[in-house]
């Protein structure tokens, strides 16, 4: 099963939380010019050790049934390759960790965004003392969700609340809307 953009969000910032993030960074960028579709999942958590560093990002590795490396970043990476892009991973032990995944915007291999206002929202509603910033940039516009500026807006609610998530979630998708460009 290919996953879209949404469930690799989940996965790939999962690790950021394990990490120990306190910031985490969502950014997508689409350009029908260039034909591309670039997710960056940047974190301040404590950055991959170099042997496992090397491990996700070698196919040989990846591939290979009897690896002890998780699935995440392999199956990004692989989504990634199938539609034309690559993967990169830039992490510095004690600093920081950013995955670039590249897509072909409009590759037949490439799956949709998905619901990544409800991933948004879920993560920040369960993660509440993590600072979760989401950008989008399209050729229409860009928009920026900001659980900082959301947790000021709220005055003393709190993000896990059901109907703040709902609100929220309404809130993005609208914006959202306003910048598509593909699906
Ligand atoms: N943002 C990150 N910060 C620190 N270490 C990371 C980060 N992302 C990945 N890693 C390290 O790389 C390993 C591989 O990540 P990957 O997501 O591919 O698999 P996993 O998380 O181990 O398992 P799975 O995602 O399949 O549950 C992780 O176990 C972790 O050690
Ligand atoms: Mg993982």
């Amino acid at each position: 099963m290919m996953k879209d953009l949404a469930m690799h969000i989940m996965d790939i910032v999962q690790n950021s939380i394990s990490a120990g993030a306190t910031l985490i960074k969502v950014t997508i960028f689409e350009s029908v010019k260039e034909d591309t579709l670039k997710l960056t999942i940047a974190d301040n958590g404590k950055g991959i050790p170099a042997e496992i560093l090397e491990k996700v990002t070698d196919p040989y590795v990846t591939s290979r049934t009897t690896r002890k490396v998780g699935l995440g970043l392999p199956l990004l990476k692989q989504h990634a390759d199938s539609t034309g892009g690559n993967l990169t991973i830039d992490s510095k032990e004690g600093s920081g960790t950013t995955v670039i995944a590249t897509f072909g915007l409009t590759h037949f291999d490439r799956q949709p965004l998905g619901d990544i206002a409800g991933t948004m929202v879920l993560l920040a509603g369960a993660n509440l003392k993590i600072r979760f910033v989401y950008e989008h940039t399209t050729e229409a516009g860009e928009y920026r969700f900001d659980t900082d500026e959301v947790n000021e807006m709220l005055e003393g609610m709190s993000i896990s609340e059901a109907s703040v998530m709902r609100f929220l979630k309404e809130m993005i998708n609208e914006n959202l809307k306003e910048i598509k460009i593909s699906g």
